[in-house]
Formats: C-alpha cells, sequence, structure tokens
C-alpha cells in the first residue's frame, strides 16, 4: 500500500521534528496534540522551540506546504504515537494514560490497511496488552487489517534532526507484515539502519539501553560514596581503575536527571520484580545522591552561623537547560527545606537574567559547583581570585571534577624511577 498522508499524535519534543521530517519528504502530515495553544503557534508559524534545527526545518517550504496541526484526529495511512510516559512517582510504574488515549482516539479514525507505530517509550508487553486490544475496539484486526509496530525514540535533546535522521532503530513489528509495512515509512526520512525485531524486543531493548546508563553511573556513585567514607579522592581512583584496558568506570555525580534514564529503568521492573534486583538497586542509588551531596554541603558550613550558599547549575546535566527531574534541583530543595539561605543561578537556564558568579559570590559563605557547565568552568578559572574576594567566607565546592591525567603520570613516572 501506497503511504500518503501521516498522522503524528504528540507534537512534542519527539513528535513535532518528526512529523516536521515526514513533511519534507513529501508526505501530507498532521500533527495531531490536544494542546489548542500549541497546534496554533505551529498553524500560525510563530512556534519557537530550543532547537535551531527544528525551528529553521519548520520553516522549509516544502515542510510548510505539507505539514499542519491539528486539534481534531483525522483519518491518515499512518499514525505515530509520540506521547508521554511518564512514571506514578509512588508506585513506580509507567503511567499510560496519555498513550490509552492516543489509542482510544486513532481507534475512531481506523481504517483497514492502516499502520499504527508507537515511538512513546512504553513497558515491556504494552504494545500487544494494551495498544493492540484499544485499537482492535474499532472492529479491526491488527495484523488482519491493520499493522502495528513499536519502534522507540532514541533521540537526544539538542541534535533532535540529525539524530531522528542518522540514528538507527529498532522497528518492532507485531508480525513480519507489520515491521515490513513501517520499516517501508521510516524509509522515508532516516538514513541510519533498521534492526527488525518483534514488539517485546524493541521493548526491553529501549528500556534496556537506559537501564545500562543508569546501572553503570550507579556503580561510579556508590565507588564515590565509598571512597568518601575514607577519606580517598573518588575521582583518582576511577582514573588510575581506567588504565587497565578493560575497565572504564564513569565519573560520579550528583544523581541521575532528565526524563528517561530516572524513568525508563523502571518500565523494566514492573514486569518483573524478582529478576530486576540490580536495576531497582541501581535506580535507590542514583536517587539517594542528592541526600547525600547535601549532607556534604551541610558539612561544608556547618561552622559558619546562617551560611549564605550559592549553588551553581540547577538543569540535569551540564550545557544543558532542562531541568527535568533535576537532581540539583531535588539538593537545593532539600537544602531550603532545612532553612538553608540557598541561591541558585544557572546560565543556561537563566540565559540573559544570569548575574555571573562574581555578583552572586557577593557576601557568600559558600559557592557549590552542583553542575560544571562549560561556561561554569571557564568563569571559575578566569576570575576565581575576584570571586573569592566578593565572598564572605572564600569557600568554593566543586564536585568530581576529573583528576588531572598529567598528574597521574607524573606520580607513576616519578614512583618508577624511585
Ligand atoms: N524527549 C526525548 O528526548 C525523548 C527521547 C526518547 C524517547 N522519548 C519518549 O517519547 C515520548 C514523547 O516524549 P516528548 O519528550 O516528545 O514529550 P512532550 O511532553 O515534549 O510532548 C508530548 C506531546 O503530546 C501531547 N499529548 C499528550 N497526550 C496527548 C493525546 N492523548 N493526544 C494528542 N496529543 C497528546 C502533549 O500536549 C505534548 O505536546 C515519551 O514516551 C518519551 O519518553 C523522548
Amino acid at each position: 500500500m501506497q503511504f500518503r498522508k501521516v498522522v503524528v499524535v504528540g507534537a512534542g519534543y519527539v513528535g513535532l521534528p518528526t512529523a516536521a521530517l515526514l513533511a519534507k519528504s513529501g508526505l501530507e502530515t498532521v500533527a495531531f496534540d490536544i494542546n489548542k495553544d500549541h497546534v496554533d503557534a505551529i498553524n500560525e508559524g510563530t512556534l519557537r522551540v530550543e532547537e535551531d534545527s527544528i525551528n529553521a526545518l519548520l520553516t522549509d517550504k516544502t515542510v510548510r506546504q505539507n505539514l499542519r496541526a491539528a486539534i481534531e484526529i483525522e483519518p491518515a495511512d499512518v499514525f505515530f504515537i509520540c506521547v508521554p510516559t511518564p512514571i506514578d512517582p509512588k508506585r513506580k510504574i509507567a503511567d499510560l494514560s496519555h498513550v490509552v488515549s492516543a489509542c482510544e482516539t486513532i481507534a475512531s479514525v481506523l481504517q483497514k490497511g492502516n499502520l499504527v507505530i508507537v515511538e512513546s517509550t512504553i513497558p515491556v508487553l504494552c504494545t500487544r496488552e494494551t495498544v493492540k486490544p484499544i485499537l482492535e475496539r474499532s472492529g479491526l484486526k491488527i495484523d488482519a487489517d491493520v499493522c502495528l509496530a513499536h519502534c522507540p525514540e532514541r533521540v537526544l535533546p539538542g541534535n533532535a534532526i540529525h539524530e531522528i535522521t542518522n540514528n538507527s532503530r529498532v522497528i518492532g513489528g507485531i508480525s513480519e507484515k507489520s515491521s515490513n509495512a513501517a520499516v517501508r515509512i521510516y524509509r522515508h526520512f532516516v538514513n541510519g539502519e533498521l534492526h527488525i525485531a518483534t514488539d517485546v524486543e524493541a521493548e526491553i531493548c529501549k528500556l534496556s539501553e537506559n537501564a545500562y546508563r543508569d546501572v553503570n553511573i550507579a556503580f561510579a556513585n556508590e565507588l564515590a560514596a565509598l571512597c568518601e567514607q575514607i577519606n580517598v579522592d573518588p575521582m583518582r581512583v576511577i582514573e588510575m581503575a581506567n588504565h587497565h584496558p578493560r575497565v572504564n568506570i564513569l565519573n560520579p555525580g550528583i544523581g541521575v536527571g532528565g526524563h528517561c534514564i530516572p524513568v525508563d529503568p523502571w518500565f523494566i521492573s514492573e514486569i518483573d520484580r524478582e529478576n530486576s534486583t540490580l536495576i531497582q538497586c541501581a535506580r535507590r542509588i542514583n536517587d539517594a545522591r542528592p541526600e547525600k551531596i547535601a549532607a556534604r554541603i551541610r558539612q561544608a558550613v556547618a561552622d559558619i552561623p546562617n551560611p549564605k550558599i550559592v549553588a551553581v547549575g540547577t538543569a540535569f546535566k551540564t550545557n544543558c537547560k532542562d531541568q527535568r527531574e533535576s537532581p540539583a534541583m531535588r539538593v537545593i530543595e532539600l537544602l531550603t527545606c532545612d532553612g538553608y539561605d540557598v541561591h541558585p543561578i544557572d546560565p543556561e537556564v537563566q540565559g540573559d537574567s544570569y548575574p555571573g558568579l562574581e555578583q552572586a559570590a557577593q557576601n557568600a559563605d559558600l559557592i557549590v559547583v552542583l553542575v560544571e557547565h562549560d561556561s561554569v568552568i571557564d568563569e571559575l578559572s578566569e576570575r576565581e581570585e575576584r570571586i573569592l574576594d566578593a565572598m564572605r567566607n572564600p569557600r568554593i565546592l566543586r564536585l568530581y571534577r576529573p583528576a588531572l591525567t598529567t598528574s597521574l603520570s607524573t606520580i607513576a613516572l616519578a614512583s618508577v624511577a624511585a
């Protein structure tokens, strides 16, 4: 069957660039979203997102010809589901309400010969046990009448168009026929490799990518906590250990943020608690990091009455302005709840209203660098003396800066010579 018209359900960070790339490939594309202001802004051409490459694509002539946004669903040949899948914070299971509602909406216009693709990150078995039955309420049968696939998105915020176009992806059809149909639509806009899988393989594959990162970060974080208990610098230990040809320990940090890594591992454990103990443990280790960092900060000002603390960095990671699930924000919240006078600043998040470290340091007792953005590192190295001069107590606490390779190799050479 020829694909002529596509509806992307959920025109957010993943859905909008995907819709724009489908439109650029020549397909009639509708970005369907429940947010009317967002839909209006897309249609009026006034929407501006954080990424320039997305903004540029939205003004492309072919894209403007083929793409429109809508608040009402309409029939199409292909439907992409790109709605949020947050976590239920108490029960640590996926909140599938947006996926369920998207499927119900699609079912109302589904036709024989259609293809439905779930790009949202979903728990294992969700495609066949949640999505399929809802779509079949249309009276059509999945596989016989309608193709269905889970093709998870791997995009990294900040580089969406390049990543969506060039990343390889897993095409998890509910059957071979569905996988083949999904491959045909992705070939319209993806140059990366397409790996055919089952729907369940695609689900576990996507989740395991983020769980893998989480477990490795948790190891580094646990090692850091352990080293600190015995007054050893974890960064030096990690650098020395990484000279082993088969060891590559990650850097520890103040926790794990963003809306993928702290969330997705729970989507694995919700279907099998017994066989996911390492994954659950890693989640708990990483979630406990802000408490440990807050304790270090309290210790750093323990001798100062009513200390003024400047917390540098509120984003969830370096060189990024996204604050979703930010461990830095959690550290700030913990200290503020304790009654500390905390002044959070972040050059990436605040942009033009960022006061600069020298200004923020006025009468401060401690500057704690929670997120080592490149611009903060530059500012500290260029203006450290003036920053310290401005402070009431000249204390700067930097967490987990990599040890200098040169100093280590010097030690190694010196000991050999001795
Ligand atoms: N952002 C990323 O970097 C990234 C990367 C990989 C995977 N994902 C996954 O992709 C999915 C989408 O994430 P996102 O970051 O694009 O979310 P988002 O919050 O940026 O956008 C989601 C959009 O869906 C709309 N929406 C919600 N319910 C709807 C419904 N029933 N019908 C129509 N529209 C609806 C919202 O109004 C919003 O505009 C999630 O499952 C996420 O985990 C995101």
